[in-house]
């Protein structure tokens, strides 16, 4: 069994075979929800959170243990976990392990560190809403005065988690549908099982469709600086057999012109009242180009993703992450200049031709159509 050399915070490398997915059901717990496509980018494993190091896909496939919340929030920061539904079950598991944490140490005044710790959680990425999304529903779980808080946390976090892996599933066939026979499509960044506990939003609806024979091929964008499509996406799909080809971001734009997709489908870290949406950067200019060209734009997202508390797409708060992660792609940074990385843009309502949750599609997106399906 390996073990990390010293792990800051309680990280450690799990003690699961390090080649080949899926993991055998012998290791697991009949209580605990299963992601359809046996990734399982997070899981719940004899009382710890383990999570995926996406940092490392495609070339090593490995799992850190997580005991406590700050290690917890740590990953979520650095990418260990990443997405914005995988990030909010990660937080809702890294709050069971906070509860307990505090219980063990100061008996009934166990809230007041729990309640640290979930703020930590929720500061690690201010974009996805699913992550205080997730972070105040395990704030609001009962628990009697004098009781273990653990029981009752757990069993919360994955109501969390079996709700995520069912929202894609409901997504993937309403999605799947509104695309017609034999078409090619193109995605951004990664909104499959590795960024959700289940299938995924907009690879849900790809994998849905190429299994019924509605998508021939997926071109992925490689998404700088932190490649999620050409390491994450790409691994994702051609490990089923799905057709992906993998193009610069930069390419899109000739792709539109001599091959046009029928769709691009992307998924969501927060989406306002009105419709717009905050996703990874670059898909705002993907949508501009979707538009001159007549390609159709579909955003997939649970309703955890819709917050209907921020009224347009510039309330969002953008993160700006490390201007290294430019450098890195770059092969090193370039003495005397700077880099700048904003890891999310906003695109505006009117360029998307369908929102898809799991309750419905509202096409066009607008605050009506929006609030129609959230609030039924
Ligand atoms: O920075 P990341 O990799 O967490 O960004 C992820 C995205 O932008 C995804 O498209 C979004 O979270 C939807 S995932 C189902």
């Amino acid at each position: 069994m390996v073990r990390a050399a010293k792990a800051r915070h309680s990280i450690a490398l799990a003690p699961v075979p390090t080649k080949g997915l899926p993991v055998s059901d012998s290791e697991r717990s009949t209580e605990e929800p299963r992601d359809p496509s046996g990734i399982d980018a997070v899981r719940w494993t004899e009382g710890k959170l383990e999570l995926l190091d996406q940092r490392r896909l495609p070339g090593e496939v490995r799992r850190l243990l997580h005991e406590d919340a700050t290690a917890t929030a740590r990953s979520i920061r650095e990418m260990v976990v990443r997405g914005a539904p995988a990030i909010g079950v990660a937080a809702a598991y890294g709050a069971v392990l906070s509860a307990r944490q505090h219980w063990k140490a100061s008996g009934d005044g166990w809230r007041e560190g729990f309640l640290a710790d979930l703020e930590q959680l929720k500061a690690a990425r201010p974009t996805a809403v699913n992550l205080s999304w997730a972070v105040d529903r395990m704030s609001r779980v009962d628990v009697q005065p004098g009781s273990d808080p653990e029981p009752a946390m757990l069993a919360e976090a994955r109501r969390i988690h079996a709700e995520d892996i069912a929202m894609n599933l409901a997504m993937a066939e309403k999605g799947s549908e509104l695309i017609e026979e034999s078409c090619t499509v193109l995605t951004h960044c990664n909104a499959g099982a590795l960024a959700t506990g289940g299938l995924g939003t907009a690879l849900g609806v790809i994998r849905q469709a190429w299994r019924e024979g509605r998508i021939k091929r997926v071109w992925a964008d490689e998404t700088r600086p932190w490649l999620q499509g050409a390491r994450l996406t790409a691994w994702e799909l051609a490990r089923e057999g799905v057709p992906v080809t993998v193009i610069a971001d930069s390419a899109a734009a000739q792709l539109f012109r001599s091959d046009p997709p029928a769709w691009v489908i992307v998924g969501a870290d927060r989406i306002a009242a009105n419709g717009d949406v905050a996703n990874k950067i670059g898909t705002y200019a993907l949508a501009v180009l979707a538009r001159q060209h007549g390609v159709r734009f579909m955003v997939v997202a649970p309703s955890s993703t819709v917050d209907m508390d921020t009224p347009t797409g510039a309330e969002i708060p953008i993160e700006e992450r490390a201007g290294e992660e430019i450098w890195a792609a770059a092969g090193g940074a370039v003495e005397g200049a700077e880099a700048a990385n904003p890891a999310f843009d906003v695109t505006p309502a009117e360029l998307i031709d369908a929102i898809v949750t799991e309750k419905g599609v509202a096409r066009p997106p607008s605050r009506e159509s929006l609030a129609a399906l959230i609030t039924a």
